[in-house]
Parts: structure tokens; sequence; C-alpha cells
């Protein structure tokens, strides 16, 4: 085993400009404010709007956001990572229209397909290249315009989601900072429970399949906040365990913003207090893959050098899992 580890060293963030509040919602389903909150506790979301703007564009702008902080020069960047489930083609890959928008043209990159743990899964494989010792300046984005596969017919899942990106940078450590360990879990009997169904392999697009509306994320809302809730404890709890960790011995734990109501009984099940959670659910509902880099760079002020901290997430699959990081710089 080498001794270097991957250090997160800098965070960028893009939300479109662009709101959609629960009084908007409330002229397009049945639903109301109060219900959403205390469901959910989204108030608003951002939706990317645009000509010619689609999720790279996004993933482009958080790229050029750590670029700038970091003081990276974009040639100097070997790989990018992007975690997605709605890139903007089915292929080419998105990672490499992010590559191209921001300048990043030395680097090569591909997509990962985790659902909501899009992120998890990209940063756990982005810390590999690093840990070779081969690669020297990873990113990995996690990026969702979700407004592009949500009906907003469909009252249970339109509240929930919008559009965003995050970028973290990821370089070598011989100092013991950056990711530690973690734990990735899937469980493809979870299939039925939250999917695109149409638009692949399986069911090509048709005039039926448009006319079925399965062109849209289906989600059995309650089923998955049970798994969502189930998988994100057990994985961190295994995760601590396996390193000699208490709750108390965490400093910040930064969820997958996918439910207020299963970030309370994540931290109520785990003995975190209320204050370790990182939650911007409220101001972004659930940005897929983004939510975890865009709740860091919203907290980064506060992180200082050798904090540790729990990122963590559910999402269709199903995929879970957590990560162990120990950070890496005085948040600025
Ligand atoms: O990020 C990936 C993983 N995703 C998740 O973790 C999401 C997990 N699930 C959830 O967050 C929640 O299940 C939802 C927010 C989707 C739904 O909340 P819930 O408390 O589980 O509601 P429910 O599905 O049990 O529905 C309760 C009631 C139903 O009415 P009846 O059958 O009791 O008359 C729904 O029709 O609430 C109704 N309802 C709504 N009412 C007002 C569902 N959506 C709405 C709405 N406004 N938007």
């Amino acid at each position: 085993m080498s001794n270097i580890t991957a250090a997160i060293t800098g965070i960028g963030s893009y939300t479109p400009p662009d709101k959609l509040t629960n009084a908007d919602l409330e002229k397009m389903v049945e639903t109301n404010h109060e219900w959403i909150v205390s469901r959910t506790g989204i108030e608003e979301r951002r939706i990317l709007k645009g000509e010619g703007k689609a999720t790279s564009f996004m993933g482009a702008e958080a790229v050029k956001n750590l670029l700038e902080k970091t003081g990276t020069d974009p040639l100097d960047i070997d790989l990018i990572i992007c975690g997605t489930v709605t890139g903007d083609m089915v292929f080419p890959d998105t990672a490499n229209q992010i590559g191209i928008k921001s300048g990043c043209t030395n680097s090569f990159g591909f997509d990962i397909n985790a659902a909501c743990s899009g992120f998890v899964y990209s940063i756990n494989t982005g810390a590999q290249f690093i840990e070779t010792g081969k690669y020297k300046k990873v990113i990995v984005v996690g990026a969702d315009m979700m407004s592009s596969i949500v009906d907003y017919e469909d009252r249970a899942t339109c509240i929930l989601f919008g559009d965003a990106a995050g970028a973290v940078l990821l370089e070598p450590n011989e100092e013991g900072y950056g990711i530690q360990d973690s734990i990735l879990r899937a469980d493809g009997s979870g299939v039925d429970y939250l999917n695109l169904k149409a638009g692949g392999s399986l069911m090509p697009a048709s005039h039926e399949t448009v006319d079925k509306r399965l062109h849209y994320a289906y989600q059995e809302g309650r089923v998955v906040f049970k798994h969502a809730v189930k998988g994100m404890v057990s994985a961190t709890k295994d995760l601590l365990k396996n390193n000699n960790l208490k709750s108390e011995d965490i400093d910040w734990i930064v969820p997958h913003q996918a439910n207020q109501r299963i970030l309370e009984s994540v931290a109520n099940m785990m003995d975190f207090p209320l204050e370790k959670v990182l939650i911007n659910i409220a101001k972004y509902g659930n940005t897929t893959s983004a939510t975890i880099p865009l709740c860091m760079a919203e907290f980064e002020s506060r992180f200082k050098k050798g904090d540790k901290m729990v990122l963590t997430a559910f999402g269709g699959g199903f995929t879970w899992g957590s990560t162990l990081v120990t950070w890496a710089y005085d948040g600025k």
C-alpha cells in the first residue's frame, strides 16, 4: 500500500439563478407550501434555463469556480470524473464536455452513473487514481439537471428536485489528509422503486414511451425513504467501526440532501447532534449527484484542517455508501 492519500484541496460550485419556489409549484400541481416544507424541508430549488445549456454547462461553471479559487491552471488537470444521471447526451460522456468548456484540455474523463450516490462513488474512484501515484490533479464533479427528467405533473416527485453542480480537486498528500476509507454498496433489486425507464436499450424512445411519460424519473417515495435511512446508517456505522471511531469523533456529516426528515432520522439513529449535520436542502432541494459538493462548498468556511468528516449518500439502483475524510485545509 502506498502512503499517498487523496486530499480534497478545494471546492467549487454552481447554482443557476432561476428559482422554482413552493408557491410556483402550487400553481402547477395540487400541493401546498406547508405540506412540502413539513414532509421534505424544501422551500425552493434552482432551475437551469437557456438555449443550449445542460448539465455540462453547470459542471464546467463549478470547475471554473474551483480552478479560480485554488489558483489551478486548467492545463494541469489530469482527469475529470463526473457523477451524473442527466448527462447532456446518452454518449459521449459529460465529463469530456466539462473538460473542453473549462479549458482542461490535457485531461481525460468519464461519467459515473450511481444516481444520488454519484458523488460518493466518483470521489472514491478519483481517489484510486491519486493513490497509485500516477495522477496528480483529479477533479470530481457532481452535476445534475434534474429539471430535464422531472415530471412536473407528478406532485410526489416534482417538489423534490433541482439543478446544480459541485466540484472538488483531489491531490496527493503524504501527511495522511484526505480520503481515509469508504463503504460502497449496491443492490440491483431496488430498480423498480427509483428509475427512469425509457430511452435506454431496454426501452428505446418511441411515441408510446413518450405518451406513457416513461422518460421521466419515477419514484416510490415511501419505500425509498426507508431504504435511504437504513443504507446511510448502516454504511456510516460500518465505516466508523472499521476505523475505530465513535460518533463523537466526527466533526461533520455531509449527507446527500434527499429529504430533511431522512437527515434527521440518520442523525438521530447515529447520535449525531444536528449541528454537525450539514443541511442546505431548503434552498436547493435534491440535486442528485451535486448535493454533497454543493453542501461542502456552502459550509467550507467552517472546516478546519484535521476535521473528520463523513460523506454519506443513498440513491437509485439502489446504491449507497459513506466515505471518511480528514479535511486538509482551513476553510476560507
Ligand atoms: O435522493 C434519492 C432518494 N430519494 C429519497 O430518498 C426520497 C425518499 N422519499 C421521500 O422523500 C418521501 O417519501 C416523499 C417526500 C417523496 C413523500 O413523502 P411521504 O411522507 O412519504 O408521503 P407519502 O408518499 O406517504 O404520501 C402521503 C400523502 C399521500 O396522500 P394519501 O394517499 O395519504 O391521501 C400523497 O398522495 O401525501 C400525498 N402527497 C402530497 N400531498 C401534497 C404526495 N405528494 C404530495 C404533495 N403535496 N406534493
